[in-house]
C-alpha cells in the first residue's frame, strides 16, 4: 500500500531526469521535482513523539503544505556514537511525510554536531578572534578549516545519501545551515599560510603587492603572517582573509555536495541556505557547486522594506542565474531582532508572493511548531505548543491554496532576463567595510538607494558579479565598484565601446585587485576611458547641493570633486552648495566612448536626487518602457514562458491603488478587480505571447 502510495507520488513529480552526476551542477535546463511555487516548513521530528507525527502532517497538509525540511541539526539523533548510525526513525517521518504527499528536502545535520565529536576531537571547535572557544549546546561550534571535522561531516552527509539519494520523496539536499562564521584556531591559521602561499608564490612578492614597507610588517615567512578578520590591519591582508575564508567555505560545501552527489538521483537538488547580505564569504564562489541558491528572507523589526527585500531576491537570483527557493521565512515573527515585532495580517502572504514574482519557487516557513525547550521559544510559528493553530496559520493556508492554483501557470517559468544590470561586487564591499572612512557610508546602503528608483518605476534589475558578461544589458549599473582590477576593466570597456551605458557610482576605481591604491585616480583603469578623474573626495556631515541632469539635488554623506583630462568629458553636474571645495566643480561627468557611454556620479544623493538621476539614466539607456507603470508602492514582477508572460501585481501600500493594466491580459489570480488593487493586494495578470 504504502509502497504504491509513494509510486504514485513520484510518478507525480515534474521534471525527472536521468541520473547523470559528473554534470548535474552544470546542467542549468535541469528542473527539480517540485511543483512550483511550493509552500513548506521546517520540521523537527527528532523532537516529538513519533504519535505526534500523524496530526502534524495532517495539519501540514491542510495548510496546502508540500514540502518539509527535515534533518538539519539532528546529527546527535542520527549518529549517536562515533559511526553507529540510527536512520529508522528519519526512514519512518520520511515515509510518513510522503504519505501525506509531502516532498522532503534533507539538512545534512553538520551545523549541529554531537557531544561524543567535539569531546573525542576537541581541536574541531571553533576559536573566536579573542582566543575564546566555542563550546557545546550552541551550534555552529565547529571550525571550518578542521580536516578531521570535515571528515566526520562529510561522512554523515554520505551516510545519509546512500540511504535517501532514491528515495522518490526526497526532492533535495541542504548542505549544514547558514554557514559563514570563520575560525581562529590552529589549523585555520596553518590553512591561511598555505592560502597566501599558494597565492602569491613567493614571500617577496607578498611584500610587494602589500606595501609592507608600512610600519616594518615586512615578512620573511607566510606562516609569520596573522589571521586576522578586522583592523587595524593591513587592507590587503583584510582582503585577503575575506578570500581564504570563501575559499575554505566552498571546499567545506564543496565536500558535502561530492558525497551527496555520488549517491543521489540527479533530479535531487543540492544547496545551502544563505542569509541576508552575508559578507562572511563570496556567494558567488560557493554557489559554484551548487545546483540552486537558497535563502533565508526574515523581517526581523516587522517592518517589510520591499525594495531592499525585492534586491535581495534579485541577488540571490543572481548567484545562479536561475529560480531559487526561499528557505526560511517567519510565520509572523521571529525571537532574535532588538524587538520582534510581528507582521501585520497580510504581509506574510505579500512576502511569499514577492518571492515568487522575484524567480523564487518555494517559500518554506521557519518553524512548524517550537520545541518546548530550546533556544528559540518565543519564535513563530504555524502551531502552537498545544499542537493547535496559530493565528497566522490560516494566511499560510491561504497562501499555500493560492500557490497551488498559480502552480499550472508559474511552474517552469523563469523571470526574464532584465535590460539592467546592477553590478554587486563583494570584494568591494569588504574593501569599503575595512575602511569606510565615515560611518555613514555604508555600500549595501548605496546599493539599494541605487535600486530603489528603478524598482518602483516596474524596471526589473538582474544582480550580476563584477566578472559577468554584459551582453544585451543597456544599462549597467556599479554604485560603489571600489575594487577594479585589469580584467574587470576591460569587461567594462569593452561593454560600453559595445554600446552600453556605464554608471559607476562614487568610490569606483580607487583599488586594483591586492586592494592597493591604483596609480592612476580614481576611476583608475577606467579614468581614460571616462577622460575624467577624481580630484578630491571626503565625507559629510552637512549637505551639499547639485544641479544636473536629473534636476537639484541634496548631497548627503559623500562627495567628490572630477576633473576633466578629455577635451569630449561632459561635465553633467556641478555642486551649487557645501564647502569651498566643492562648489562649482564637477560631481557627475559622462563621456561617450564607441558605441556607448560612461557617466561617473561622484557624490551620494539624497531620495529625489536619486530618482531624477535615475530617470534621466533610463532614457539616455533607452530602456523599454515597463509593460505596467506602477503607482508608488506597488511592484510589478514578470515571470514567463515562451507561451505567456505573468505579471504578478503587489500592493503594499495600507490603501487600495489604481493600475494602468496592459489591454491585452487577464487576472488568473488574487484580487486585482478592474484597475484596482487592494491595500496588501496580490494579483497576477497573464499576457498571451501567442499571435
Ligand atoms: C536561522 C536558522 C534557523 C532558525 C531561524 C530563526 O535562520 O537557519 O535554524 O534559527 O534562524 O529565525
Amino acid at each position: 500500500m504504502i509502497r504504491s502510495i509513494v509510486a504514485a507520488f513520484a510518478a507525480s513529480l515534474i521534471g525527472l531526469t536521468p541520473a547523470n552526476a559528473t554534470t548535474r551542477a552544470r546542467d542549468e535546463s535541469l528542473s527539480f521535482a517540485i511543483q512550483a511555487p511550493a509552500t513548506g516548513a521546517s520540521w523537527y521530528p527528532e523532537q516529538w513523539p513519533e504519535a505526534q507525527w500523524e496530526s502534524d502532517l495532517a495539519l501540514m497538509r491542510r495548510a496546502n503544505i508540500t514540502v518539509v525540511r527535515v534533518g538539519e541539526f539532528a546529527w546527535a539523533r542520527l549518529e549517536p556514537g562515533d559511526g553507529r548510525f540510527d536512520f529508522g526513525w528519519l526512514d519512518r517521518a520520511i515515509a510518513a511525510a510522503a504519505r501525506h504527499g509531502i516532498r522532503v528536502v534533507i539538512g545534512t545535520p553538520t551545523a549541529a554536531p554531537p557531544v561524543w565529536l567535539s569531546e573525542a576531537h576537541p581541536d574541531i571547535l571553533r576559536v573566536n578572534e579573542d582566543g575564546s572557544i566555542e563550546g557545546h549546546g550552541e551550534r555552529r561550534q565547529f571550525s571550518f578549516a578542521s580536516a578531521t571535522y570535515r571528515r566526520y561531516a562529510v561522512r554523515i552527509a554520505d551516510e545519509l545519501a546512500r540511504r535517501y539519494g532514491h528515495n522518490p520523496a526526497v526532492v533535495g539536499w541542504q548542505i549544514d545551515n547558514e554557514i559563514g562564521v570563520p575560525s581562529f584556531d590552529r589549523e585555520a591559521k596553518a590553512r591561511w599560510a598555505k592560502w597566501l602561499s599558494g597565492r602569491y608564490g613567493t614571500i617577496d612578492a607578498l611584500n610587494r603587492r602589500w606595501t609592507t614597507e608600512y610600519w616594518s610588517q615586512r615578512y620573511e615567512r607566510f606562516d609569520q603572517i596573522p589571521l586576522k578578520s578586522r583592523g587595524p590591519q593591513n587592507p590587503a591582508l583584510l582582503l585577503d582573509f575575506r578570500r581564504f575564508a570563501s575559499a575554505l567555505w566552498a571546499e567545506y560545501v564543496a565536500a558535502q555536495a561530492a558525497a551527496i552527489r555520488a549517491h543521489a538521483d540527479r533530479r535531487q537538488f543540492v544547496t545551502t541556505n544563505s542569509t541576508a547580505w552575508n559578507n562572511n564569504f563570496d556567494q558567488f564562489l560557493v554557489h559554484e557547486v551548487l545546483d540552486i541558491a537558497a535563502w533565508d528572507d526574515y523581517v526581523p523589526n516587522g517592518r517589510p522594506d520591499w525594495a531592499a527585500n525585492a534586491l535581495h531576491h534579485d541577488l540571490v537570483r543572481g548567484y545562479k542565474s536561475r529560480n531559487f527557493w526561499v528557505m526560511e521565512a517567519q510565520p509572523g515573527r521571529v525571537d532574535w531582532g532588538a524587538l520582534n515585532r510581528s507582521l501585520e495580517p497580510g504581509q506574510v502572504r505579500e512576502i511569499a508572493w514577492q518571492a515568487v514574482g522575484h524567480g523564487g519557487d518555494a517559500v518554506i516557513y521557519w518553524q512548524w511548531r517550537s520545541a518546548f525547550n530550546g533556544q528559540e521559544q518565543y519564535h513563530g510559528t504555524l502551531i502552537g505548543p498545544d499542537g493547535e493553530p496559530m493565528p497566522i496559520y490560516d494566511e499560510i493556508a491561504r497562501t499555500g491554496e493560492e500557490f497551488a492554483r498559480a502552480a499550472p501557470h508559474l511552474a517552469g517559468t523563469t523571470v526574464p532576463r532584465a535590460e539592467i544590470a546592477l553590478i554587486y561586487s563583494q570584494e568591494s564591499r569588504w574593501a569599503i567595510e575595512n575602511e569606510r572612512h565615515s560611518r555613514d557610508y555604508d555600500p549595501v546602503a548605496v546599493l539599494k538607494d541605487w535600486y530603489r528608483p528603478f524598482a518602483a518605476k516596474g524596471y526589473r534589475i538582474d544582480v550580476v558579479p563584477p566578472g559577468a558578461d554584459l551582453t544585451g544589458y543597456r544599462l549597467v549599473l556599479a554604485p560603489n565598484l571600489n575594487l577594479i582590477d585589469e580584467s574587470v576593466a576591460e569587461r567594462l570597456s569593452t561593454y560600453v565601446r559595445g554600446g552600453g551605458q556605464l554608471m559607476l557610482g562614487p568610490r569606483s576605481g580607487m583599488k586594483d585587485a591586492d586592494n592597493a591604491l591604483w596609480r592612476q585616480r580614481q576611476p583608475g583603469p577606467l579614468s581614460a576611458l571616462l577622460g575624467m578623474q577624481v580630484e578630491y573626495y571626503y565625507p559629510l556631515d552637512e549637505s551639499a547641493a547639485i544641479t544636473g541632469p536629473g534636476g537639484p539635488a541634496t548631497v548627503l554623506t559623500w562627495a567628490e570633486v572630477l576633473r576633466p583630462i578629455a577635451p569630449d568629458a561632459e561635465i553633467l553636474a556641478r555642486y551649487t552648495g557645501g564647502s569651498g571645495w566643492l562648489v562649482g566643480r564637477p560631481a557627475i561627468g559622462a563621456r561617450r566612448a564607441g558605441r556607448g557611454s560612461i557617466i561617473y556620479v561622484g557624490a551620494i544623493l539624497d531620495t529625489n536626487g536619486q530618482n531624477g538621476l535615475s530617470i534621466w539614466m533610463a532614457a539616455r539607456a533607452a530602456l523599454s518602457t515597463p509593460v505596467i507603470e506602477p503607482p508608488a508602492g506597488v511592484e510589478v514582477m514578470e515571470r514567463c514562458n515562451a507561451r505567456t508572460r505573468y505579471l504578478i501585481l503587489i500592493n503594499h501600500n495600507d490603501q487600495p491603488a489604481r493600475i494602468d493594466l496592459p489591454t491585452k491580459g487577464r487576472a488568473i489570480l488574487g484580487e486585482l478587480r478592474e484597475n484596482e488593487l487592494p491595500a496588501h493586494g496580490v494579483g497576477i495578470w497573464a499576457i498571451s505571447r501567442e499571435r
